[in-house]
């Protein structure tokens, strides 16, 4: 029913579309659908704020066009209005492209969309493996659970570790992460000797923790969101004296990432995480990067989701260079697909395939750097996919 109205309205606006549009010199939007505001804001923040820098970097015109973003709130994770955002996005505002996506229930719920439209849609943090499989139209500048969590459980099997309980969030990069995690050690010899979802909002974390103390496991394995959920995770884990009682953490980079690090303390000391960005990444693109996001946002540590909308910007900005402006949904694809960048985090490409991103997964540990908290990268992988493609 839906597919219909919104068949129906794409028609009215090609019917009644300015005659500026698509015509030489009119301006490329990019809409982009972000958490602004309510418990997840920080991830809104984070993504238009590394969109921003690259345009700070870059300047705002590529190939005599202007680059606009059109910024729209989903207020949290909420499929129904990140729904219906993308479809004003596309008749009312005709963006060229959408973008955005920090949760992943509001990147599933604008893929028929994207197909509908047939609009180029780069997420740029949601990290459900499954989210690009369903529609042609979407790519991925971020990451996957799957992706940074086979060399966790790779990485702590080769250190000995062979006991281990998990703690995701209760929905889906929770639920990839726990079977990335459980298939991968299972397959080295080590066991998951227990599971805990925990839920996506106002979860209490300390009946969780006391289970995993009581289970003795070597070590505990966490995803949770970043933001918030990290935070009274990390909380839990010390109240709860877990690291007292020999269990190790580790995680994926989403709990310590560098956003919320400060707000961790000294509590995330060597903590040993895998993930593909860290503020204290060395390197050229890195600099620049972070000297184009102070500029941005300069009270605002930048975490992995500013690199994904900093590197969605860079993908955007490459479409439109190749297309020499005139933008086409499967003439932009065809750009996306195979796309190489040299990102802040190393050397990205988006596979020509599948569409979602290769990449290194580096294994760092929370360390003081000249009295600063900083995920210290110590190790990696190079060029990891998607076990699952
Ligand atoms: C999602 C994934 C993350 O890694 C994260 O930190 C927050 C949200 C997601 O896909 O919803």
């Amino acid at each position: 029913m839906r597919k219909t109205i919104l068949g129906a309205a794409l028609a009215l606006a090609a019917a009644f579309a300015s005659p500026a549009a698509g015509a030489a010199g009119h301006t490329i939007k990019v809409g982009i659908l972000a958490e602004m505001s309510g418990t997840f804001a920080d991830f809104g923040q984070q993504i238009t704020n590394g969109a921003k820098a690259y345009m700070k970097q870059h300047g705002d015109t590529v190939a005599g066009r202007k680059i606009e973003l059109v910024i729209r709130d989903t207020t949290g994770p909420a499929p129904d209005v990140a729904k219906r955002l993308a479809q004003e996005l596309v008749v009312k505002d005709e963006v060229d492209f959408i973008a955005g996506f920090g949760l992943t229930p509001n990147a599933l719920a604008v893929a028929s969309i994207a197909t509908e439209a047939k609009k180029p849609t780069i997420v740029m943090n949601a990290a459900t493996s499954v989210i690009t499989a369903r529609s042609p139209y979407i790519v991925r500048t971020s990451f996957t659970l799957a992706q940074v969590t086979e060399p966790m459980a790779q990485w702590a099997h080769r250190n000995g570790v062979r006991k281990v309980y998990t703690v995701v969030a209760d929905y889906g990069p929770g639920h990839d992460a726990e079977a990335t995690f459980k298939k991968t050690f299972a397959k080295l010899g080590g066991e998951v000797v227990g599971e805990a979802r925990v839920p996506l909002k106002n979860p209490e974390f300390s009946p969780f923790v006391q289970k995993v103390k009581d289970a003795r496991p070597e070590a505990v394995f966490v995803f949770v969101p970043a933001g918030e959920l990290a935070v009274g995770f990390m909380k839990a884990y010390r109240e709860r004296e877990l690291a007292k009682a020999g269990i190790r953490l580790l995680s994926t980079g989403d709990v310590t990432e560098d956003g919320v690090i400060d707000a961790l303390g000294d509590n995330a000391l060597g903590v040993i995480s895998t993930h593909q960005y860290s503020m204290a990444h060395d390197s050229p693109e890195n600099k620049a990067f972070l000297a184009a996001y102070a500029q941005v946002a300069p009270q605002q540590r930048p975490n992995f989701m500013a690199v994904g909308g900093y590197d969605g910007m860079a993908a955007v900005y490459e479409v439109v260079r190749r297309l020499d402006g005139n933008v086409d949904g499967d003439k932009a694809m065809g750009v996306l697909k195979g796309l190489k960048i040299a990102s802040p985090r190393g050397p990205i490409q988006i596979d020509a395939d599948t569409r979602d991103i290769v990449q290194n997964v580096y294994v760092r540990e929370v360390r003081k750097v000249g009295g600063k908290l900083y995920n210290v990268e110590f190790d990696h992988f190079p060029a990891v996919r998607d076990p699952g493609k």
